[in-house]
């Protein structure tokens, strides 16, 4: 939550910092703000806009700034103060010298604000950050550099903040630390960026560094220094970019959400390409490879994850019971750490996230760490810190995810989840033939997925019936009650209908009272073995009025007889219908919001990655 972006070089820093704003937006925006250092008169100035950050570039354009090669700039998540002009970033110093954008809470700013008040310090906003920015202030009147006075400043924190300052004291250098929260430091010929994540870098550079907990980094335009926070020197890796500025554009599509939802022809088949080891029945996961016996040897897996991972985690614990045969265990990361959970070094921990960044996952993963647990992480992001702090992982390879709402980084994780299940399933029980049946219909998704977004248009008629519904209930059973969790999660945070998934044999014992002519219900009844027990649920829906949409296979005529609407797909084995079956739901969830009129990819309050907790 929150991006922060920062240049420093011999170019023209304003539209940089806006553009790279821009590419980091989808981590907050409630308001947005920079400042920069004139190039002649070395005077800081700051402009600042509540909402979006095409706000703030239409008033950048209408305000005549001196040139300046060095600025900062942020786009903001409210956490600390409702989103308004005086809370937004950049946060200044009385005399509007000393500039920071913050990423982060101070947790223990009260006591920080109270200290500070009684020393004459007045305070603008009802932010955290601003404490911060005048505690460096006061080490700075006590005759510190700038980098003395941030490093003096956050040893005094507690919280977490990835930040970033300016002073015109010291005007060739931007100073950044990090702690709980990402920050990535671009590195081209004469210049450097400063980023909450690589996505504003690409384009600029293809050569980083990222930042680890505790680090602090004094940056100018031809070098970068990186200290811990004892002031000891660090000798920082340069890693490399890959990704190419065509998968974070929009291309021709109206919002990322849809152009993600039809990228999961290729995602999925990007997440199971060169690791399928179809001769041996098996897969081939480097990330895992050395410790995958331990894996197999686990006395328990369990999975932690939030919102859709943790939807992912659902499809994944049934997949590994089944193949593996070792008990699995699903936890919110958010619930884990705040009770004693009962792991220790014969349990296999998988922390599942599509940034890599969610800060309770994170959290739950150190807690897991604590108590020797095999650390493992499935994310997206290459780089992310869930991925840098665990001890081995797998990349799901989904390609970058911009819109708010979690499409094609499900499906990958899933596939992923199928991988895993081979892999460690082959060194236990798993035939030969079963593991290669597996792998057969991994390979046949892209083309049923194919399939299946030729159905957008019905999809987007039907959508168009429930427009104004109020509820939406979903309906699912074994493999398919995540998918119902996760199609009433992405209908109730694009298009604000509230929206419950269950397990369907559970509607009867409460959700069932709520069915009437104006309750929508979704049931995914692909022809599985537990196809006839959700038939009879529809039709106890139908004996009560219920509208209803199913998601069903593509054979099955019987279903229409009962219900309103049908979505017919492709089949295939049990364990991977839920990459099938989810996709109509992102489409009605997508086309129901749109025809509200809402913005699919920023749905109000919600951010990419929930970087606090
Ligand atoms: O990046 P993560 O996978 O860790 O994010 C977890 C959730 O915040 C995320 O899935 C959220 O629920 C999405 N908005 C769902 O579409």
């Amino acid at each position: 939550m929150c991006g922060i972006v920062g240049y420093i070089g011999e170019k023209n820093s304003i539209p940089i910092l806006v553009e790279g704003l821009k590419r980091l937006e989808y981590r907050g925006y409630d308001s947005a703000g920079i400042a920069v250092i004139s190039n002649d008169s070395k005077k800081a100035t700051s402009i600042k806009s509540l909402g979006k950050v095409s706000k703030l570039e239409d008033k950048v354009e209408q305000t005549e700034i001196d040139l300046s090669s060095i600025g900062i700039a942020h786009t903001r998540w409210a956490t600390h103060g409702e989103p308004s002009e005086p809370n937004a970033h950049p946060h200044f110093n009385k005399n509007k010298t000393l500039y920071l954008v913050h990423n982060g809470i101070v947790e223990n700013y009260s006591e920080i604000k109270a200290k500070l008040t009684k020393d004459g310090y007045e305070f603008e906003s009802e932010t955290d950050t601003e404490v911060l920015v005048q505690l460096i202030d006061s080490f700075i009147k006590k005759g510190n550099t700038l980098l003395k006075s941030v490093r003096l400043a956050i040893s005094e924190v507690t919280g977490t903040y990835g930040i970033a300052v300016i002073s015109q004291t010291e005007p060739d250098k931007i100073i950044v630390a990090k702690k709980g929260s990402p920050l990535v430091i671009g590195i081209g010929n004469g210049e450097h960026f400063i980023a909450s994540d690589v996505n504003a870098l690409i384009g600029h550079t293809s050569r980083c560094i990222y930042l680890e907990d505790g680090e602090i980094v004094e940056v100018t335009k031809d070098k970068f220094a990186a200290h811990t926070i004892d002031d000891e020197d660090i000798k920082k890796e340069v890693e490399e970019i890959s990704v190419e500025l065509d998968a974070i554009s929009k291309g021709d599509y109206p919002h990322y959400m849809l152009k993600e939802i039809y990228e999961q022809v290729n995602s999925v088949r990007d997440s199971f390409r060169g690791r399928i080891l179809m001769d041996e029945g098996t897969a081939k996961l480097g990330g895992i490879e050395r410790i995958a016996e331990r894996i197999a040897n686990s006395k328990r897996i369990v999975l932690s994850a939030c919102g859709t991972s943790w939807h992912a985690g659902l499809v994944g614990e049934y997949m590994l019971e089944q193949f593996t045969g070792i008990p699995v265990e699903v936890d919110y990361a958010s619930e884990f750490r705040y009770r004693n959970p009962i792991v220790d070094r014969k349990d296999s921990m998988f922390f599942i996230s599509q940034s890599g960044e969610t800060a309770d996952t994170l959290a739950a993963m150190k807690e897991a760490k604590r108590r020797d647990a095999l650390i493992l992480g499935l994310c997206n992001v290459v780089g992310s810190s869930i991925a840098r702090e665990s001890e081995a992982g797998v990349y799901v390879h989904a390609g970058p995810e911009i819109g708010v709402a979690s499409t094609k980084a499900f499906t990958s994780q899933l596939v992923v989840f199928a991988l895993i299940s081979v892999l460690v399933g082959r060194k236990r029980h798993l035939s030969l033939i079963d593991g290669q049946e597996i792998l057969h219909e991994l390979e046949s998704l892209p083309k049923k997925i194919e399939q299946i977004l030729k159905l957008n248009n019905q999809i987007e008629a039907i959508a168009e019936k429930f427009v104004n519904a109020q509820n939406f209930l979903y309906l699912g059973r074994g493999y398919n009650f995540p998918v119902a969790l996760e199609g009433a999660l992405k209908m109730k945070e694009i298009s604000y209908i509230h929206a419950e998934g269950y397990p369907a044999a559970e509607m009867k014992h409460g959700p069932i009272a709520l069915i009437d002519e104006n309750m929508p219900v979704v049931f995914i009844a692909p022809k599985d073995s537990v196809y006839d027990k959700v038939i009879t649920n529809i039709e106890e829906v139908k004996a009560r009025k219920g509208r209803i949409i199913a998601i069903a296979s593509e054979n099955d005529t019987e279903i229409d007889k009962l219900v309103d609407y049908s979505i017919k797909i492709p089949d295939t084995i049990r364990m991977l219908m839920p990459i099938l079956s989810v996709i109509p739901l992102q489409l009605l969830a997508y086309h129901v919001a749109v025809k509200k009129g809402l913005n699919v990819d920023q749905p109000r309050n919600l951010a990419k990655s929930v970087t606090v907790e």
